[in-house]
């Protein structure tokens, strides 16, 4: 079999990973696949600020994602950010390339029109990173839960605030320790925003209820409300009412006067110490899912991190290349918005 010819868009923590791990599990990855994985591009904005040891040949780096993005089967986007990222996807998707991404951004903010592409072109597109990193849980969502009626999901799915409120919780720290904890662990960036205003969950959430509820949701109409009012005496509070604070993504669907409608929002929340989401310590990860038939599921793990973001991304290479060996695609989005996204106003 020839082999597929993959490219990688980003090497960063990702984005690196992916590359060492695409060379040094080749044999396996071909086997399972039934065709090689051909590593034929690294697109980086500047040759030379890669991190760490490449595990892959330098020859392969490139500036011109233009140009890679037409030369392969499967694309790998891990740039983030909406530019270049956007118009790179789908310049790849008209080539014929299947997409894989863990753009939360982009798709919160304009996951309609990758998706109108994808079908147009006739080619996979695959996101599971986007959300809660190696957790397994947009196919489940998409996929394995797509003959129930997902009532709710309640998710824990930024690991930077969930370890500062964790701080905050076990050691009595303020905020601004916390965060400076975090940062020096890495967690947090230099620049917090996305994270603690809850902007990285807002996306996440827009991407969580689209599959959900099987409509439009993008990170506008999400609600969004972080953890910077968040007080050490707060957290106490919670803790003399045997409840702990954390930083949520709600996604429910609700009965409106209109009919039934999705409401959409992340704010810090109190949870009593018995629900499963009050267990979420450091910087992990978890989404809880009531659905009617199939009743409440769990769903727990890292959600950051180079490698375990980059087992994601893996697994997306690999659906997409079998796709590939085997004919057709996978599922794609729903073409059409099932409920309508009630404003916070009317929730
Ligand atoms: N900043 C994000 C987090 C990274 O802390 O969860 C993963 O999306």
């Amino acid at each position: 079999m020839e082999p597929l010819r993959v490219a990688l868009l980003g090497c960063g923590v990702v984005g690196g990973e992916v590359a060492r791990l695409l060379t040094s599990q080749a044999g396996e990855l071909a086997a399972r696949v039934g065709a090689p994985l051909e590593l034929v591009g690294v697109a980086v904005r500047r040759a030379g600020r890669e991190r760490g040891e490449l595990g892959f040949d330098a020859g392969l780096l490139t500036t011109d994602a233009d140009e890679l993005v037409t030369r392969a089967d499967v694309v790998v986007e891990v740039i983030g950010g909406i530019e270049p990222a956007r118009s790179l996807v789908l310049r790849a998707m008209e080539h014929g390339a299947g997409v894989v991404t863990a753009n939360k951004a982009l798709l919160a903010a304009d996951g309609p029109t990758l998706f109108e592409a994808a079908a147009k072109h006739g080619v996979d597109l695959y996101y599971e990173a986007s959300v809660a990193g190696a957790i397994p849980l947009l196919r489940p969502l998409r996929e394995s839960l797509a003959g129930d009626r997902v009532t709710r999901v309640l998710g824990i799915v930024n690991g930077t605030t969930n370890y500062v409120l964790d701080k905050m919780d076990s050691t009595g720290a303020g905020f601004a320790e916390a965060v400076e904890q975090a940062q020096a662990l890495g967690y947090a960036e230099a620049d917090p925003t996305a994270d603690v205003e809850g902007f990285d969950a807002a996306a996440k959430a827009a991407i969580l209820a689209s599959l959900a509820f099987h409509t439009r949701v993008s990170a506008a109409d999400v609600h969004r409300e972080g953890i910077t009012e968040v007080s050490a005496a707060d957290v106490r509070a919670a803790q003399q009412q045997g409840c702990v604070i954390k930083l949520l993504a709600i996604c429910e669907r609700v009965t409106a006067a209109a009919g039934e409608a999705v409401s959409v929002r992340v704010h810090p929340a109190m949870l009593p110490l018995s629900h499963p989401l009050a267990q979420v310590r450091e910087a992990y990860n978890a989404v809880y899912v009531e659905a009617e038939a199939a009743g409440q599921l769990m769903f727990y793990g890292p959600g950051a991190g180079g490698r375990p973001t980059a087992s994601a991304v893996l697994g997306d290479v690999v659906a997409v290349a079998r796709h590939r060996v085997g004919g057709g695609r996978g599922p794609g989005e729903s073409a059409y918005a099932e409920l309508p996204v009630l404003p916070m106003s009317e929730v």
